[in-house]
């Protein structure tokens, strides 16, 4: 196969949701359809169990079971498809952010009984940050649900984005009858409780045949009425507003049934994109190139204290990975190989030779990576999208034993690296405060610099609401800026001059008396001020 052809094989995506919408469920039933696994239950959840008391354990064992299901590689009707795996505790929803830098299209799974929920749109937000092709799966039609026009309008309302509906419902919950495929014009009669996979369609010439009326009795009509509405409604689906990100086609059906899911598939390998082309601080770069590029969106400690390398994820934007070749770390200007790549097929990790664009390569590591750092086959550039989100929680970091100050100060650099938290220094270079979206990390953080780094600290609560970067065309601006709000400016990793706000209220004003002054919710604020304001409001 050649390079082109190999390119255009590859489908690299997540499956994203409110914590308990059905993720595990769907991934495990479309590694079923795809024929990657034999039996349900061979993936087991990698979620932290959703009680209040998580207990380190818990985190270790998510650590150490969301290494192996990172990426889950199979191929389909030859194609080569790649599921990048997202945390399903809502606290390592940064985890979700980074990990949607690396993907070229999501699928969304709602839940019909809860409809969109609070993750979800934020979830969302950041796939519009970068136009992300979304196919919106509804799940759970086996129980009483939302109404399904009313979920549709929550849809677009909730997650700003036009909806398309390929499939429609037959009754719910307990008068649940199937789905019909608005396009194949055929229908899927539902069974609960099927553990197979094996199809029940239902040929007919269209929603009139009069078949239906012996199958599906009185609620024939009534589907009869609602396709004539959704046909009327919706513009017919055209594959180019899904690809641009504005039009998200819809499917229903039950997770755990086995339902509505190879329709899904189905459609997701007839309509998800192959690797796109990607910004870079210089220009964009196209996954055909002939030289590699690539950059980290993830890393993961390893999970024996004894040894501090870690496996940093590295999904290939171009060219061609090659194992034993030396590549060109940016940040560090550093030339670098690699030895033991290794691949995700067939959920076991394999050591590769080379990998393509669309793929995701692990790769071992001594402390030379951040996340969002960039590789190349030699020029200088640095890919764009893969900012810091704007914390939620914020604690200063106290160290509790100051015979270990050094300890504490390269453990807190490493897992900030890692992306565990961001870690923001004070101007007088003494306060530090650590900024995460979950209350969890702050006992993981905790845990770790105890037990990798053998430093101990406590978190001592802030009285902050939000953090944002700040910019201004005008030094002298931004300098008086700082200079009224001293107190409540910290440093970034890359020395970015971040401003604390105690209260919503408080940056409004702050907003509204430094006009010249530019407020970012994210990290990286050289792109499109349309988005940052999206990016404002919600994240
Ligand atoms: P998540 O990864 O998005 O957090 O969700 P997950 O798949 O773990 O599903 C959350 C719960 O919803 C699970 O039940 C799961 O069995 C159930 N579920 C998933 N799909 C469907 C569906 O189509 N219909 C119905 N009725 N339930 C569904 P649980 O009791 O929390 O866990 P478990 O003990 O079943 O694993």
């Amino acid at each position: 196969m050649n390079f082109d052809q190999e390119i255009q094989k590859r489908r690299t995506f997540a499956i994203i949701s409110h914590p308990d919408a059905g993720k595990t469920t769907l991934t495990e039933k479309l590694l079923l359809f795809g024929g990657a696994i034999q039996t349900a239950g061979a993936v087991k959840s990698n979620k932290i169990k959703k009680s209040a008391t998580s207990d380190f354990m818990d985190i270790e064992r998510q650590r150490g079971i969301s290494v192996a299901t990172s990426v889950m590689t199979f191929e389909y009707k030859n194609l080569y498809i790649n599921i990048l795996d997202t945390p399903g505790h809502k606290d390592f929803v940064e985890d979700t952010y980074r990990t949607l830098t690396a993907v070229d299209s999501v699928i969304l799974v709602v839940d019909s009984v809860k409809g969109v929920e609070e993750q979800t749109e934020k979830l969302m937000n950041v796939c519009r940050m970068r136009n992300t092709p979304v196919i919106i799966f509804i799940n759970k039609l086996d129980r009483e649900g939302m109404r399904r026009f009313e979920l549709m309008d929550d849809l677009e309302r909730k997650l700003e984005i036009k909806v398309r509906p390929l499939t429609w419902p037959i009754g719910m919950g307990k008068e649940f009858k199937g789905v019909y495929n608005l396009h194949e014009k055929n229908i899927y009669l539902f069974k609960a409780g099927k553990t197979t996979i094996e199809d029940e369609r239902l040929l007919i010439n269209d929603v009139h045949d009069a078949v239906l009326d012996d199958k599906i009795g009185s609620d024939a009509d009534r589907l009869r009425e609602e396709v004539e509405l959704v046909e009327g409604v919706y513009d017919p689906f055209d594959i180019n507003d899904y690809l641009s990100g504005s039009v998200a086609p819809v499917f229903f059906g039950s997770a755990l049934n086995n339902f509505g899911v190879r329709e899904l598939l189905e459609t997701f390998v007839a309509i998800a994109p192959p690797p796109k082309d990607r910004e870079t601080d210089q220009r964009l770069v196209k996954p055909e190139e002939e030289r590699f590029s690539g950059f980290i969106f993830k890393i993961h400690a390893n999970l024996d204290p004894r040894h501090r390398d870690r496996i940093a994820f590295l999904r290939v934007c171009s060219g061609r990975f090659e194992r034993d070749k030396y590549f060109h770390h940016v940040r560090l200007n550093k030339d670098l190989r690699f030895n033991n790549p290794y691949n995700f097929m067939a959920r076991s990790k394999n050591i590769i030779d080379e990998a393509f664009p669309g793929d995701v390569v692990g790769l071992y590591d001594r402390s030379n990576f951040k996340i969002g750092d960039t590789l190349t086959e030699g020029e200088s550039f640095v890919f764009r999208g893969i900012p810091n989100f704007s914390p939620e929680i914020f604690k200063e970091l106290v160290n509790t034993d100051p015979m270990k100050s050094k300890q504490l100060d390269k453990g807190i650099e490493q897992l900030t690296d890692e992306g565990v938290a961001q870690l923001f220094i004070h101007s007088d270079g003494r306060r530090k405060i650590v900024g995460t979206v979950g209350e969890l990390q702050f006992d993981v953080i905790q845990y770790r610099l105890e037990h990798e780094y053998g430093a101990s600290c406590r978190f001592q609560q802030m009285n902050y609401a939000k953090a944002c970067w700040i910019t201004s065309e005008k030094p002298a601006k931004l300098e008086e800026f700082m200079r009224a709000k001293s107190r409540h400016i910290y440093y970034d990793k890359d020395d970015n001059p971040v401003f604390f706000a105690e209260s919503q209220w408080l940056l409004n004003s702050a907003i509204e008396n430094f006009p010249e002054v530019e407020f970012h919710f994210t990290s990286e604020f050289k792109t499109d001020a349309s988005n940052f304001n999206k990016g404002r409001e919600a994240i």
